[in-house]
């Protein structure tokens, strides 16, 4: 059946059952590759997007249970040309080793800063949590947050 999804600011027709999950439709109907598969499970966080400003895992969620909230990928956060801040932060302090988890790390973050652009750093590692890299990179991308958090390292141990 056809659903419409509000998509990174646009409504974005798809051809989908409801149940499949919205991961999926994201990378194979629409060809949106930022987020990826890692557990299927609602486990690691790769394939985490917003929907209506709040981290959820897209591998977990079926395309019809997303209904007229907004749905934003990494895609909608900046582009090469034009990367939103955090995106710069995680090139400057080389948060991504092998990249797999990053859109989702991205993604995450930002949910975050979008409500509290100040985090402490308590509040950062707790709402980071779900997110997995298996490279190990989590000092990284914590200093890269911290940098758009304006907290440059404070109470921080890398
Ligand atoms: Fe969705 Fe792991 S792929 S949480």
């Amino acid at each position: 059946m056809t659903l419409t999804i509000h998509l990174n600011g646009k409504a974005q027709a798809v051809a989908a059952d409801p149940e499949t999950p919205l991961l999926y439709v994201l990378r194979d109907e629409l060809g949106l590759n930022g987020a990826k598969y890692g557990c299927g499970l609602g486990q690691c966080g790769a394939c985490t997007v917003q929907l209506d400003g709040k981290a959820i895992f897209s591998c977990i969620t079926p395309v019809g249970a997303v209904g007229d909230r907004a749905v934003r990928t990494v895609e909608g956060l900046g582009s090469l040309d034009h990367m939103s801040p955090l995106q710069q932060a995680f090139l400057d302090e080389q948060a991504a080793q092998c990249g797999y988890c990053i859109a989702g790390m991205l993604m995450r973050a930002q949910a975050l800063l979008d409500v509290n652009p100040h985090p402490g750093e308590a509040e950062i590692r707790s709402h980071m949590q779900p997110n997995l890299c298996r490279c190990g990179t989590h000092m990284r991308i914590l200093r890269a947050i911290r940098r758009v958090a304006g907290q440059s390292g404070k109470g921080a141990a890398a």
